[in-house]
């Protein structure tokens, strides 16, 4: 079974609405020819419905960049999986490190969430890994068995196979440190294996695992060369066209 590669932008809280709709408008030549790989944008909430019109019927698949467990209620500010799947949304990230060492989010409602987007049928991409200060100590496997331990505690094991998980290394986002194609290589076979062990090989092989972690242009080839490295989770360099372009059209 061939996973299909899954290519990702994370815009984190960047571009403006027209500054969105022109980048999907381009993206459509800078990526034509690449129908073997799957494209995501993940753009703020407040663009999610601009971004879907522009994407027209073009296959790209549209994520929203968090969510809450909840169906509906007073937690002002948060935003429901019904809500997002009325814009389109086909996939949500979850358990982003930004969620969880910014904003304090626990390991706990990164499993509630995740359990409740297998519930509405929207694909989680559950986000793991370590900081800087915990592979020093040696202590990656250990940080990533408890996030996806605790990710996938209450998810549905007949529909864990459509999964999806970022192995974001803390160290590597934003700063340009990019994990070592080994390095990622290493920790999406432990992941794979922790997979394979907790569900079903046949399973674990399904499942794509994206790395993210500045990737650019001049590292995605030799990223996307290992065998458990699935995609990319692409922060700061898919905030241009011809970069994320680039990136999607990896060799
Ligand atoms: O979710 C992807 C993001 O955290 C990676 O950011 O800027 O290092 O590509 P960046």
């Amino acid at each position: 079974m061939t996973r299909k590669p899954l290519m990702a932008a994370n815009w984190k809280m960047h571009l403006s609405i027209r500054e969105a709709v022109d980048f999907i408008a381009r993206l459509h030549e800078v990526v034509a020819g690449s129908e073997d790989r799957e494209v995501l944008i993940a753009p703020p909430f407040t663009h999610l419905w601009a971004v879907r019109e522009a994407m027209g019927a073009a296959g790209f698949s549209l994520a929203a960049q968090n969510c809450h467990w909840e169906e509906k209620g007073a937690f002002t500010g948060e935003i429901s999986l019904p809500m997002l799947k009325e814009v389109g949304c086909g996939y949500v990230i979850l358990g982003h490190s930004e969620r969880r060492h910014i904003f304090g989010e626990p390991d706990e409602w990164v499993g509630l969430k995740t359990a409740a987007a297998f519930a509405h049928g929207v694909t989680p991409i559950l986000c793991v890994g370590e900081k800087l200060e915990e592979r020093e100590a040696q202590k990656t496997e250990e940080v990533l068995l408890r996030q996806l331990e605790t990710g996938l505690a209450q998810a549905p094991a007949e529909q864990v196979a459509s999964l999806v998980i970022a192995y974001e290394p803390v160290w590597a986002i934003g700063t340009g440190k990019t994990a070592s194609p080994e390095q990622a290589q290493e920790a999406h076979a432990f992941i794979r294996g922790w997979l394979a062990r907790r569900y079903q090989k046949e399973i674990a092989k399904n499942i794509r695992i994206l790395y993210g972690g500045s990737v650019k242009p001049d590292n995605v080839d030799a990223l996307m060369a290992q065998p458990d490295i699935d995609g990319a989770l692409v922060g700061g360099a898919s905030l241009d066209v011809a970069s994320f372009g680039r990136i999607v059209r990896f060799q």
